[in-house]
């Protein structure tokens, strides 16, 4: 089961008047549970939908199956458009499972057309399969991309261009559900009560990690047990509360509003990311007190934000994340004198050495920091990750007062964006 540390947060760890004194936890937990059982009894009613998408089995068996028929069709590249919560999530599976011995798997999550001009110039589409993931099937971004990589896998195999795409898009409504029936393109659910940035338990996570071969069994298995964990009342039996408390103590109580988010692994670079859009578009609602999530990566923001964070305005805590086991790669033993403490260690021990220095440093310098260890990042730790975010994102929402669903400002600039496009072609 993955760690949440939470001491270097504390005023004995980082005195009195920049940590969170054990009055203040204290004074938290019988509110905190009140919003725990508010939670758990809302389940029960329907709500928190995404909640129970990692018990669908049904949903489980049609992803296995299309990525079965994926495997027999010798599909090598795997096209998948969505952008939001319809491309971060499988982006975080693609850094996580693709290797050498998988199918390439090209997350299409830009409208550059530079980018675009690069993946029709290399993208071999007879042996590709074309996912678009929309849940509303009306967003701008993928949906023009979509288009486009409809029309070169359609030069490619003609009539028969409509069996190699897989659209995720809601299930009732929607122009992409309407142009799928049509074109008689297989469809895959994305529930109708489950939210772009909630859906990481439906086919946008199961179906990438499905193609990757991974074990979507475990991952559901993760989500469980962190599910099982977060319907404990006590404060600190449940990660996702504890986390929810410190972000709201540290926010609120202590001064820092910016959240950052740093794992000090390559292959969650996008799990930060993820958990930024989770936070902004869930919580960014309030003027006066929501936390602002900064997504951030180990060792390389070492060496570009780490000054400020150690130096600066202290209006920013630490969201670190570990891998415990590591591949084992290895520093060449025969080099100069100058660099005998790194010859022949691993780079594993070089990355926990850079996370344990900075952990230390900010420590030292009396900021704030939680760690997120993993024993190992495989399906099920992922599982219990995304899991462990989503319930703390609903009970910060209970804590702050927000509802952490929809993203009404988001629209004011996409009506915007709808009116230029509509006054005619600008080349
Ligand atoms: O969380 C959300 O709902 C949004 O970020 C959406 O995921 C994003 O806007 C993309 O929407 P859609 O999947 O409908 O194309």
């Amino acid at each position: 089961m993955l760690h949440l540390d939470i001491q270097s947060t504390l005023a004995k760890a980082i005195t009195p008047s920049m940590g969170i004194p054990d009055q203040e936890l204290t004074a938290l937990r019988t509110s905190m549970k009140r919003h725990i059982d508010d939670y758990l009894r809302e389940r029960t009613q329907g709500e928190h939908a995404w909640s129970m998408d990692p018990y669908d089995k049904q949903m489980l068996d049609r992803v296995k199956e299309v990525a079965m028929h994926a495997k027999a069709e010798r599909i090598k590249t795997v096209v998948w458009i969505g952008i939001g919560g319809s491309g971060l999530g499988p982006k975080v599976i693609q850094e996580a499972f693709e290797g050498p011995d998988t199918v390439e798997f090209v997350v299409i999550d830009t409208i550059d057309p530079a980018m675009l001009q690069t993946y029709l110039d290399v993208i071999e589409w007879k042996s590709t399969l074309l996912v678009i993931a929309s849940k509303s099937g009306d967003t701008l971004e993928p949906m023009s991309v979509f288009f486009l990589c409809y029309e070169e896998l359609k030069k490619a195999r003609k009539e028969r261009a409509a069996e190699r795409v897989v659209a995720l898009t809601d299930p009732t409504s929607g122009y992409l559900h309407n142009f799928c029936l049509n074109e008689n393109i297989q469809m895959l659910p994305i529930p109708t009560a489950v939210g772009g940035r909630y859906s990481i338990f439906t086919p946008v996570g199961l179906l990438p990690l499905a193609l990757l071969g991974g074990d979507i069994g475990q991952f559901v298995r993760g989500a469980k047990e962190m599910d099982t964990q977060c319907q404990s009342n006590i404060l600190n039996e449940n990660p996702a509360a504890l986390l929810a408390a410190v972000q709201y103590l540290l926010d609120t109580k202590k001064g820092y509003p910016v959240r950052v988010i740093m794992p000090y692994s390559q292959r969650l670079q996008s799990i930060a990311r993820w958990n930024q859009q989770l936070i902004a578009e869930s919580l960014g609602k309030k003027e006066t007190a929501n936390p602002i999530p900064l997504a951030a990566i180990g060792t390389q923001d070492q060496h570009s934000l780490l000054q400020q964070w150690m130096a600066g305005p202290r209006k920013t805590w630490h969201i670190f994340i570990t891998e415990l086991e590591k591949p084992r790669v290895i520093v060449p033993e025969n080099l100069d004198r100058h660099w005998a403490e790194i010859a022949g260690k691993t780079f594993g021990q070089l990355v926990d050495a850079c996370y344990e220095g900075t952990s230390r440093a900010l420590t030292s310098a009396k900021r704030p920091h939680v760690t997120i260890s993993l024993a190992r990042l495989d399906e099920a730790h992922l599982g219990q990750l995304f899991f462990l975010f989503l319930v703390e994102v609903v009970l910060l929402g209970k804590v702050y007062r927000i509802d952490p669903y929809g993203q009404p400002a988001v629209e004011t600039g996409k009506k915007i964006t709808k009116d230029i496009l509509s006054r005619g072609r600008t080349e």
